[in-house]
């Protein structure tokens, strides 16, 4: 059993400000962090984010802002973290692909791979896409165009340097076939195997030559070569918490056998992770590099859509993440992305299933709950929570089911449950509503009448108890409202504020 918690999103490109898609897996991230940290230990959980910084996409970028490579990727790296701040991310490291600390690992593995003979030089012909940086089998292309972006592609033949993957296909088919857990969901790990089954795979291109693409990560054993801006990119998972020590071993905190390491991406991303980087780890081990082993989950979620459609900047459907958390609120925002779509499939963002969420979920239900029982401590028991005295088959039904849901949570969470946030919530909902109902079947009103202070006491201690309870198993997704909640259940006398969600339409103005 894993006793460490290692978490990471992939690191995003810089050519352009971050968007919905960005904030939903670094969100997904921070909630299973903060949700370990708290099962495991403050120390013994570690959350990687960061930016990819080379390749094409960049340079291409930075010549249009007419800026250097590194004037642009300091400047739009800046709205990453601002955004994550905003969000409250609560990240232990920030890895851009342009630090020493990256650099060093990169170009040590690449030397280790040549010297192994997994990477060797040979000269390549084929069909070449400039804005996708993907060489295209002749017949993959459509028409003569890139199959993917479908512009132009133009015939290209240079020196260059491959990793050897076809030696690891059958390796890589069986380690997946024993590791249940290592591609999530199912239906992904069911793509992946069925892609390696079906086809060969062709030795991975891992340079460019200078000429064409400059902005990368030089070769030590090749000066006129700059690594694949992808070979470069995935390093940055061990990069970011290790080393190569003098016998070029990998040396590191958070990549061994009592840590639990997670990349958390998006589907479009499965293939670079799922077989270029486990290939790329294998044959690490393979040359004798000890301290390296293979992820333990790769899970690809699906995608937002907007009305069906992909986002994207060309359509100009793009939904900025700023604007939705300034227009509703951090808490709802992030809320709403863990809750409304299960992880893992694709689904549609609006501003209609929002505010539904928002009106039902955060005001109605929890937000209800707390400002209700509230109301009731003070004006019954002038703001201090009774102590219990005695207790009723139902307080124990309910108080069974409360002590219960830590350990739901935690279930639905885990790496076989495909962390299943949606669960998770319903987990807590489930609760929270269970609790409203209880008020409601009670009717409080009528035993403070008929002076049943006991029976009296014993209600409102369970609901705030229920609160207490809800409230911590909420901390992971909506730190800051489980914040106030805690602060308003003060300890022993309780501080009501206002309401936590006010309902939306509450908020237009009056006529
Ligand atoms: N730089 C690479 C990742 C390298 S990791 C070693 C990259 N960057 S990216 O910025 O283009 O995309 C990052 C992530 O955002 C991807 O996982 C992608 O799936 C995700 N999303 C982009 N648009 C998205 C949506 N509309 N919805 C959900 N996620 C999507 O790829």
């Amino acid at each position: 059993m894993a006793n460490k918690f290692y978490i990471t999103t992939p690191i995003y490109y810089v050519n352009d400000i971050p968007h919905i898609g960005h904030s939903y897996t670094t969100i997904a991230a921070d909630a299973l962090a903060r949700f370990n940290r708290r099962l495991l230990g403050e120390n013994q959980v570690w959350f990687l984010t960061g930016t990819d910084e080379h390749g094409q996409k960049i340079q291409r970028a930075s010549d249009e802002a007419k800026l250097t490579p590194q004037e642009f990727v300091d400047k739009v790296m800046v709205k990453f973290k601002e955004l994550w701040v905003k969000l409250d991310i609560s990240y232990n490291d920030f890895i851009r692909t342009t630090e020493e600390r990256h650099i060093k690992v990169v170009q040590k593995a690449l030397e280790i791979l040549y010297k192994s003979g997994d990477i060797y030089e040979d000269t390549y012909e084929g069909w070449y896409c400039t804005p996708c940086e993907t060489f295209w089998p002749e017949t993959q292309l459509v028409d003569h165009f890139c199959p993917d972006c479908h512009r132009p592609v133009e015939r290209i033949s240079e020196k260059n340097f491959f990793l050897k993957l076809g030696k690891y296909q059958q390796d890589l088919i069986k380690y997946i076939e024993e590791h249940k857990n290592f591609i999530r969901p199912d239906f992904r790990r069911n793509e992946v195997l069925s892609f390696l089954r079906l086809n060969k795979l062709e030795d991975l291109c891992i340079s460019r030559p200078k000429e064409r693409l400059s902005w990368g990560i030089p070769l030590t054993f090749s000066p006129g070569h700059v690594t694949y801006v992808w070979f470069d990119a995935l390093i940055n998972y061990m990069s970011a918490v290790g080393s190569f020590d003098e016998k070029n071993n990998y040396i590191s905190k958070w990549w061994d056998n009592e840590t639990e390491v997670v990349h958390l991406i998006g589907k479009d991303i499965l293939r670079h992770h799922a077989v270029y980087w486990p290939i790329m780890l294998m044959a690490l081990q393979q040359a004798g590099v000890k301290g390296v082993k293979l992820p333990d989950t790769i899970f690809a979620h699906g995608w937002w859509l907007n009305k069906d459609e992909k986002m994207s900047k060309s359509r100009g459907n793009v939904i900025s993440p700023l604007f939705m958390a300034d227009k509703f609120g951090v808490e709802t925002y992030r809320y709403f992305l863990l809750r409304d779509l299960p992880f893992g499939l694709d689904g549609n963002f609006s501003e209609e299933a929002f505010i539904k969420r928002f009106n039902s979920d955060l005001a109605n239900d929890l937000g209800n709950l707390v400002y209700r029982t509230l109301t009731m401590v003070e004006k019954y028991f002038q703001g201090v929570v009774p102590e219990f005295s005695s207790s009723g088959e139902r307080v124990k039904e309910i108080a069974a089911k409360l002590a219960a849901l830590p350990k739901e949570v935690e279930n639905s969470l885990k790496a076989e449950s495909d962390f299943n946030f949606v669960r998770a919530l319903e987990n807590i909902w489930e609760k929270i509503n269970l609790a409203n109902k209880y008020v409601e079947e009670t009717k409080p009103w009528n035993l403070a009448k008929e002076n049943k202070t006991e029976e009296l006491k014993n209600f409102i201690r369970l609901l705030v108890e229920a609160i207490r309870k809800t409230g911590a198993e909420i901390a992971p997704f909506m730190p800051r409202t489980a914040g106030t909640i805690n602060e308003e259940l003060g300890s022993g006398t309780i501080k009501k504020g206002k309401p936590l969600f006010p309902r939306i339409e509450d908020q237009k103005p009056k006529k």
